[in-house]
């Protein structure tokens, strides 16, 4: 053994020093590498076999192959030790907290017209009735001629009605879907009709420029004035509740006769509070325009009116849903502030 060289155990006892004070696992690998590497100290022992007298070789192998097992022992735990650290410092840090409240993803929900729309489509399809989309953009012959409005009707002045040219225009009621239902099925006929139709009336709490109406009608044999009142009084107690009854005020409407409009009584104080939000102290509120259809409208479908009558209904979609729901600004509809549109969900 050369002189000033170390001896294996002390190789050992400063190569695990040198271990201890390692923070992470390339501290680690540069201890490997300082003792065990090509150049490395034990490495340099073993190489340096040739230089010992023979009868120590032995021993001397034994002792620097001890040292070479125990360190590598050694390095190996090291090693791990810091893997393993590093794996639990990874978990720590990706771990999720289960018991957190998650965040609420916001669900979306009907708009109340929608909703209004599918109750009263829900009780007709219940009575038997189908459902019948027409145009939103019309032409005057389906939104007045056809059903029978005079030519000098008010409601044809362009101060009333949005016309696109002379003879088209958006929609200013749902009616029309009547005729064109009409001309495309011949009797027995039982279709409501629910969309958005046009005035030009200037947006104030019970006004709006585009609304939604849920049309009716009914063509057959035998229809009578009876038929359309029970209709419309049992609409009448499911939308607003079994209690309330149904009038019948005479009116005028060019597409029925005789006409009428409908009211119900309050379902809210039932006429006995005189401040009342929904009927104001009278009583009654209206909820929609009815009548038993005109000839002349059953005569642009050449129905035999001698055989057929019916009776038609249409009812103002915004107007249901303010007074059932307490409503009292129409613009609330469209605005979409979900402080307004979350009440209803
Ligand atoms: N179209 C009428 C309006 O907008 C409402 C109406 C009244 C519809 C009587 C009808 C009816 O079908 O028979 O004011």
């Amino acid at each position: 053994m050369g002189v000033g060289m170390k001896k294996p155990d002390e190789i050992l006892a400063e190569a695990r020093g040198a271990l201890e004070q390692a923070q992470d696992a390339q501290a680690v690998e540069d201890v490997r590498i300082r003792y065990l590497g090509k150049k490395g100290e034990l490495t340099a022992l073993l190489r340096s076999m040739g230089e010992i007298a023979p009868e120590e070789r032995k021993a001397f192998g034994q002792a620097v192959n001890t040292a070479k097992d125990a360190l590598e022992t050694l390095l190996q735990e090291r090693k791990e030790a810091f893997a393993s650290a590093g794996r639990s410092a990874q978990l720590a840090a990706e771990r999720i907290d289960v018991t957190e409240p998650s965040r609420t993803v916001p669900a979306g929900a009907r708009h109340m017209i929608t909703q209004t729309i599918d109750e009263i489509a829900g009780i007709f399809m219940s009575m038997g009735y189908s459902v019948t989309e027409g145009p939103e953009v019309e032409t005057v012959f389906f939104n007045f001629d056809a059903l029978n409005a005079a030519p000098d009707h008010p409601s044809r002045d362009m101060s009333d009605t949005f016309y696109i040219s002379d003879d088209i225009l958006l929609r200013t009621q749902t009616s029309p879907v009547q005729v064109r239902t009409l001309l495309a099925q011949a009797p027995p006929v039982k279709v409501i009709s629910p969309g958005r139709c046009f005035r030009t009336d200037t947006p104030d709490a019970t006004h709006s420029p585009m609304f939604h109406q849920v049309e009716g009608l009914l063509v057959d044999e035998g229809v009578t004035m009876g038929d359309l009142k029970g209709t419309l009084d049992a609409f009448a107690k499911r939308m607003f509740g079994a209690d309330v009854k149904t009038k019948f005020r005479p009116h005028f409407f060019p597409f029925t006769e005789p006409s009428a409009e409908v009211d119900v009584s309050c379902f809210l104080c039932g006429g006995e509070d005189p401040s009342c939000r929904v009927c104001h102290g009278s009583g009654w509120i209206e909820i929609l325009g009815c009548g038993m259809v005109h000839p002349n409208v059953l005569k642009v479908a050449d129905i035999d009116t001698e055989r057929y009558t019916g009776f038609a209904f249409g009812v103002g979609v915004e107007r249901t849903a303010m007074l059932k729901h307490g409503i009292d600004d129409i613009r609330l509809f469209y605005e979409n502030d979900v402080r307004f549109i979350g009440q209803f969900y």
